[in-house]
């Protein structure tokens, strides 16, 4: 594994004169991609093993340059607006709308974040905890209700659609039935390889699953911009005035950024909290001691109860690590860059390689389900660029700090009331597109205990 520090030069004279990275283009069109979607940990492990860490291909239609390494990975993340920037395929682009958080760049997109940030801090999340608290537990009533099996996935994401319903829109009533739905069709389109807006396709539905959204949404919005003070909801900070008299955002940006964070802070906490369900299933031990930890537990849950309790946190962070919502993100390259001595030509993809960081040399044992190494004594997380589920740098997830007390609370609801085992002889082997999910959507059993 490299270790060290790149030596990069931002402002070659020529940088003609170093060559490309190691490694190969693959097939005319569709370079090495069957192989990269396959498993991009292999892929890159065995281009490792042969070319060092940085190496190129030809992925999802672009030359790519890999950069293996914690100190790759610290420098990908530094690069943002300097010599990279995100990249997004053209269907993404469509589905979220040109003018969310995700696609803007520079100082607008700094701007942005720090109209948001204000929702994601752990100060406002001490208000959300029982909020999350009585809708998780109204929907782990039903599951635990249930005479036979149920699968997870799709329940998951129920409790979790309505729970970033609440954060964005608070007390409002909207259509939740109608929003699912649509909901569904249009994040199916956003992964689709072949992007094609005709209305049988996957794609066209999308798209016009994301204008019943958008007009519906519009709709909420305008009737918020009538009332004179807004409550303290994301929509409230959206819309908030500035001194001048100003809105900060047009309508049009507003309702996008609401399709994003429905995206962004939805798929994600089902996956890692789903995942992690299935996790303590198959590790008993584990189980046994998540539900020590959450045994002194009394009333109503608290954020300061929850922060209490660092083993519920290492559970959640062992998950992530070991099964990470998000395997990768890409860049693009804004000008020609020395790397280690090898050309990265402006316009060339770089990945994120959040899977690969998270296993291999960089962790002891590390195909091992072992929630301690994320504890005081062993802290085997803290070496930059390793542990990286969030992301990193200016584009570091804005929803890290709610979706990690999201997920807590409830993961200690769980510990504390329920128990849940899978039903046998399902088919547990993952897919990673979109996100990684095993094939029978986990079947369970689950129970309330007491
Ligand atoms: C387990 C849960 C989550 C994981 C693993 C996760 C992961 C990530 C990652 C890896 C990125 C960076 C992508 C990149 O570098 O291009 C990101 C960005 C983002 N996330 Fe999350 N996320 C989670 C939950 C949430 C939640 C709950 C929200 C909001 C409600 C949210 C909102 C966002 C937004 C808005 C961005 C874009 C930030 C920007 O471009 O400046 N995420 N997330």
């Amino acid at each position: 594994m490299t270790d060290q520090t790149p030596q990069v030069d931002l402002n070659p004279a020529s940088p003609e004169k170093f060559p490309l990275p190691p490694g190969r283009s693959g097939l005319p069109l569709l370079g090495e991609t069957v192989e990269y979607l396959r498993s991009s940990r292999d892929f890159t492990e065995r281009r490792f093993r042969q070319y060092g860490g940085v190496f190129r291909s030809h992925v999802l239609g672009s030359p790519t340059v890999f950069l293996v390494g914690p100190e790759a990975m610290q420098w990908i993340f530094a690069g943002e607006g300097k010599y990279l920037k995100n990249r997004w395929s053209n269907g993404v682009r469509q589905l979220l709308g040109a003018n969310c958080l995700s696609l803007i760049e520079g100082d607008e997109h700094l701007e942005r974040r720090r109209l948001l940030a204000p929702h994601f801090s752990y100060a406002t999340m001490r208000g959300f905890v029982p909020v999350i608290e009585s809708l998780a537990t109204r929907h782990f009533e039903r599951w635990a209700a249930q005479p036979g099996d149920f699968t997870l996935w799709p329940s998951m994401r129920e409790l979790a659609f309505e729970i970033a319903l609440t954060l964005i829109f608070g007390q409002d009533a909207v259509d939740v039935p109608f929003l699912t739905r649509h909901f569904q069709t249009w994040t199916a389109g956003l992964f689709v390889p072949f992007p094609v807006n005709l209305p049988w396709t996957m794609f066209g539905r999308a798209m016009a699953s994301k204008k019943a959204m958008i007009d519906y949404l519009d709709k909420v919005v305008a009737e918020r911009q009538k009332r004179t003070e807004q409550p303290p909801d994301l929509l409230g900070s959206l819309l908030q005035h500035r001194e001048d008299g100003e809105q900060p955002l047009s309508r049009e940006t507003i309702v996008e950024e609401l399709q994003l964070l429905l995206f962004a802070g939805h798929d994600t906490t089902v996956t890692a909290t789903s995942n992690l369900m299935l996790l303590l299933a198959q590790h008993p031990d584990v189980l046994q001691r998540g539900r020590e930890a959450v045994a002194s537990l009394e009333g109503p849950l608290t954020l300061d109860g929850l922060r209490a309790m660092p083993y519920l946190a290492q559970l959640i962070q062992e998950g992530m690590r070991l099964i990470p919502p998000i395997g990768g993100a890409f860049r693009v390259t804004t000008r020609d860059v020395i790397y280690n001595g090898y050309r990265i030509p402006k316009g060339w993809t770089v990945p994120v390689g959040i899977r690969y960081a998270h296993g291999g040399a960089n962790w002891p044992d590390s195909e091992r389900f072992d929630p301690d190494r994320f504890s005081a004594e062993r802290n085997e997380h803290k070496k930059s660029g390793t542990f990286i589920p969030f992301g990193g740098g200016p584009r570091i997830c804005l929803g890290q700090h709610f979706a990690m007390v999201e997920m807590s609370v409830m993961l200690a609801l769980l510990l504390k009331h329920y128990t849940w085992e899978l039903v046998p002889g399902q088919d547990l082997e993952y897919t990673q597109i979109p996100f990684p999910k095993p094939k029978s959507g986990i079947q369970l059993r689950v129970r309330r205990l007491g």
